[in-house]
C-alpha cells in the first residue's frame, strides 16, 4: 500500500493494489494493463473473507437528492488514479444506456449475476445519436468484464441482488460520460456518486 498513513485493509484487498501498483510502476501500458488487472481481480472476488465482508455491503441505488446511482468507494491511488468501487444491486436492478467516457471500466461480479448489453452506435448529421443493441452477454460469479472507453451498455441484475467489485482507471465524477435516451439525445452525466466505504 501506498506509505501516505492510512489504515491497511482486508489483506487481500492490500495485495491487490500492491500488485497493481506494480503493473503501473513497471509502465505496461493499455491495454495489456487492464488484462492484467482482470486476472488480479478474479482472484480478488474469489477470496473468502472479502465475500464474507461483502455480505455487509449496503445497496448502491439511486440517490434522488443527487439524482445519481452511487457506488462504494473503496480505495483510490494517489499516485495512479485507479480506484476500487462496488456496485450492489437488489434483483432485477438496471443501469440505463451509459459510456464510461475516457475510462477504463474492469467489472467483476463477486456474487449474482448480471446480464451486459452492448450498443452500437452512428452519429446522424442532426447530432442525434441511433443505438442499436449489438449483443449481450451474462456474467456470473467469478467473471470479470473489461470495459473499454466510449463502450455504450446498459446492465441488468439477475433475479437475485447482485454485487459488483469494479476497477477504475480514474474516479467517476472527474470526467465526461453519456447517457443516451431513446429519442437519440445524448446527455452528459457525472456518473456514480462516490460513498467512501471502509474495507477493514
Ligand atoms: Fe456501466
Amino acid at each position: 500500500m501506498p506509505d501516505d498513513g492510512s489504515k491497511p485493509m482486508l489483506p487481500a484487498v492490500e495485495a491487490f493494489i500492491d500488485r497493481m501498483r506494480r503493473v503501473f510502476a513497471d509502465g505496461i501500458p493499455e491495454p495489456e494493463r487492464w488484462e492484467i488487472c482482470r486476472e488480479y481481480l478474479k482472484e480478488l472476488i474469489a477470496n473468502s473473507e472479502l465475500k464474507e465482508h461483502a455480505k455487509s455491503w449496503p445497496i448502491t441505488g439511486y440517490n434522488p437528492k443527487t439524482d445519481r446511482v452511487q457506488n462504494l468507494l473503496f480505495y483510490e491511488d494517489k499516485d495512479y488514479g485507479f480506484v476500487i468501487n462496488a456496485l450492489i444491486k437488489n434483483p432485477g436492478g438496471s443501469a440505463m444506456v451509459h459510456d464510461h467516457g475516457s475510462a477504463w471500466t474492469i467489472y467483476g461480479v463477486l456474487a449474482g449475476e448480471e446480464r451486459i448489453v452492448h450498443f452500437d452506435s452512428e452519429e446522424k448529421p442532426d447530432g442525434c445519436f441511433l443505438t442499436k443493441e449489438s449483443h449481450s452477454e451474462y456474467c456470473g460469479p467469478g467473471d470479470v468484464d473489461v470495459v473499454k472507453p466510449w463502450l455504450i451498455h446498459s446492465e441488468y441484475a439477475g433475479e437475485e441482488k447482485s454485487i459488483a467489485v469494479i476497477v477504475r482507471s480514474k474516479k467517476s465524477g472527474t470526467f465526461k460520460q453519456y447517457r443516451y435516451l431513446e429519442n437519440g439525445e445524448r446527455v452528459i452525466i457525472k456518473g456514480p456518486e462516490q460513498v467512501p466505504y471502509s474495507l477493514f
